[in-house]
């Protein structure tokens, strides 16, 4: 069995990125900025926010993560989202979910500048990219297809099942695989699905983005099926996708492991959003989202 080796694949993505931020940080006389706005105590919020500070600094994106309170007023984040939002510095805004509760998190995503819009959460891109017009794609489904495209791996033609319809991974996920240029025959289960099961058995490639550990075992797989495991939680015997890793490894012909495979894709994505976010607003004679980047992240985009 192949295995997706997503931390290899995002470090070389994360080499590849360094080398065009310190020729575009020469030509535009500063690097690229991100804000990352972290409220409350979130323990996993924490670790993603320092693993995605620690990317930046090894990219050479200037990053800046701004603590508040668990007990933030809505109208305070609304009002931070505002100045970053005018900063000339801040080229990328993360606002990290889930929110603490009492926040809105529809109304604090809808504030961002779509073209700060990092997360690609804003539905003025989600909209883009059901569209097939470019702009800032959501970081874990970019980062799936991204894997796929570096190990070989087409879905054109093939049978996808995508478990999982959340805003941030199953419904932009569904929407990437099937686009024009990728063309696959997409399917999304989802908790009310009463049968699953048979889609995934019939899959060639199975993407579990439910967040119910190792619920995909081998025995639900077709022999060689592909499963890019989107799944992550902690339990009381570590970190576990929703792949059943040992099972699966016997029945499918390639799959991604639970750490190192997705996760550190998503955060590569996110240097390469900000990136994309820095030279569309740097440089304006140049087409938005065009440029080098255009094969990274924007592969599933017609030009
Ligand atoms: N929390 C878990 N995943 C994500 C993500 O991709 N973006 C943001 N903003 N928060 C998250």
């Amino acid at each position: 069995m192949q295995l997706l080796d997503g931390k290899g694949i995002a470090a070389t993505i994360r080499a590849e990125l360094n080398v065009e931020i310190r020729a575009l940080t020469g030509e535009v006389g500063r690097p690229p900025g991100l804000a990352v706005v972290l409220a409350g105590e979130d323990k996993p919020s924490r670790t993603y926010v320092r693993n995605k500070e620690r990317a930046c600094a090894e990219v050479g994106i200037r990053s800046e993560t701004l603590y508040l309170p668990a007990d933030v007023g809505q109208d305070e984040l609304l009002a931070l989202i505002d100045a970053l939002n005018t900063r000339p510095d801040v080229d990328g805004i993360l606002v990290q979910l889930p929110l603490p509760g009492g926040l809105d998190s529809r109304v604090c995503l809808e504030r961002i500048d779509p073209s700060k819009d990092v997360d690609g959460f804003h539905p003025v891109n989600m909209g883009r990219l059901m569209l097939g017009l470019p702009g800032l794609r959501p970081c874990t489904p970019a980062g799936v297809m991204e894997m796929l495209k570096r190990c070989s791996l087409t879905p054109a033609g093939k049978r996808a099942v995508v478990l999982g319809r959340s805003n941030i991974v199953g419904k932009p996920l569904a929407v990437m695989l099937g686009a024009k240029g990728i063309d696959a025959t997409v399917t999304v289960c989802h908790s009310a699905s009463p049968d699953s099961a048979a889609y995934c058995k019939d899959a060639d490639f199975v993407f579990p983005a439910m967040g119910r550990p190792e619920s995909v075992r081998g025995d639900m797989l077709k022999p060689g099926a592909v499963v890019v495991d989107i799944g992550i939680s902690v339990t009381d015997r570590g970190l576990r996708g929703d792949a059943d890793f040992a099972s699966i490894s016997a029945v499918a012909s390639a799959a991604s492991p639970v750490p190192g495979g997705v996760g550190p894709m998503t955060i590569a994505m996110l240097m390469g959003n900000t990136v994309q976010a820095f030279k569309a607003r740097c440089r304006p004679k140049c087409r938005p989202f065009s440029g080098n980047l255009r094969k990274l992240n924007l592969w599933h985009m017609p030009t």
